[in-house]
């Protein structure tokens, strides 16, 4: 098939039409992709590295094609979302209703499936699947639980949204914060990830959405989802801003969708006493956040993470889609270019220049 390889760390990606997919094996499906997004998690691996070389994209859509052995809720001709989390539903994490920790989809995100390997090779060479699905080839090999069915109403490219940014970024408001109607809100980062977080805000009923990021076009954009309030970080101090438009209690809630330790920090600088900071960016390396014991317990602060909006997609992604068909989430204003998959690398340097909200790639 065709796909897009990073073959070596800091290199752009390598559209090669040579990339074989092995014949199913019991439990797995195999999803012919139409869209992929691309996300901030492919650049920093690009950036990073991992298990090499590897097809990356893990906010895809499409239809299934084969069912293996076993396989009983898809049948070939299905649209699915492709999860980058497929819950094994049997894991410690997975009992308690955690299915966004799963063992199993931990194992996966980093490129294999849970036995260690592989459906991909290039001259008999493994290929590994980016994120636990690798959307930015042709063909992607999942298991049963990796893809959502979805109804055939839905474009393709819109679905592809959910898989990474808006199950991210609404989750982390709706599941992660839990966030009551009323409360104020900073969102730090409005990438796609960003831009959901806001929505997720609006859908949550928060009284005041204040956002912050050094591009000015995306603060802009931000107000068509529900930003209240816009601050140019390069410019003016966010704690300061969020106090003054707080009336100097603090905001109830901040986001970090940008990934860094500092803007954590300044998420449990800007938070009330007894606020909730969630950080949903994951930048490279082992950045490290330095916080004052004492003042974190007497202030009673939290500081919360989240992988992929702490969601079981299988709940998650038709709740999404029914809020997208009843006009309450805006899917299709956050897809601001698509490009055929031979302009993916154009598609990433628009992401380091934040031009634009989301690029999605067609296969
Ligand atoms: N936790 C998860 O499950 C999960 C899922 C998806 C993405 N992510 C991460 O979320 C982050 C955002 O992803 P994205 O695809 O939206 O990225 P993006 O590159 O499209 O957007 C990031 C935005 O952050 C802004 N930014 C940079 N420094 C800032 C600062 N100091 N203050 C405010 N804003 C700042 C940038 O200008 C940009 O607009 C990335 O770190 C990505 O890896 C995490
Ligand atoms: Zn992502
Ligand atoms: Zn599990």
């Amino acid at each position: 098939m065709r796909a897009a390889l990073l073959e070596q760390v800091g290199r752009p990606l390598e559209v090669v039409a040579d990339v074989e997919v092995a014949p199913l094996r019991p439990g797995q499906v195999r999803v012919r992709v139409a869209h992929c997004g691309l996300c901030h998690s492919d650049l920093t691996i690009m950036g990073a590295g991992g298990l090499l070389p590897v097809v990356l994209g893990h906010e895809a859509a499409g239809v299934v094609e084969e069912v293996g052995v076993g396989v009983t809720t898809l049948a070939p001709g299905d649209a699915v979302l492709l999860a980058p989390l497929a819950p094994c539903g049997r894991c410690y994490w997975c009992v308690r209703g955690e299915e966004s920790i799963c063992e199993s989809a931990m194992v996966a995100l980093a490129g294999v499936f849970p036995d260690g390997t592989t459906p991909l090779s290039r001259d008999g060479a493994p290929v590994y699947r980016g994120l636990g699905v690798g959307g930015f080839g042709q063909h992607v090999v999942t298991t049963e639980a990796g893809a959502v069915r979805i109804g055939s109403e839905v474009p393709l490219d819109v679905a592809a949204v959910v898989g990474c940014a808006v199950q991210t970024g609404v989750g982390a408001v709706l599941n992660t914060a839990k966030v009551e109607e009323g409360a104020t809100v900073l969102v730090m980062g409005l990438g796609g990830v960003g831009v959901s977080v806001v929505q997720g805000a609006r859908l949550a009923g928060a009284s005041r959405i204040i956002v912050s990021d050094p591009v000015a076009e995306r603060r802009h954009a931000a107000g068509r989802f529900g930003a209240t309030d816009a601050v140019d970080p390069s410019d003016v101090d966010v704690v300061e801003a969020c106090q003054q438009l707080t009336g100097g209690v603090g905001v109830d809630y901040a986001f970090d969708a940008a990934g860094s330790p500092a803007l954590l920090g300044a998420g449990l600088a800007a938070t009330r006493r007894g606020g909730t900071t969630v950080g949903v960016g994951v930048g490279a390396g082992a950045g490290e956040l330095t916080i004052s014991a004492a003042g974190h317990v007497m202030g009673e602060k939290k500081l919360l993470g989240c992988v992929f909006g702490s969601a079981n997609p299988h709940r998650e992604v038709p709740r999404l889609l029914s809020l997208w068909a009843s006009g309450r989430l805006d899917l299709e204003g956050m897809i601001s270019s698509r490009r055929p998959l031979d302009e993916i690398n154009e598609g990433f340097d628009d992401m380091r220049a934040g031009r634009g909200i989301r690029t999605v790639v067609t296969l």
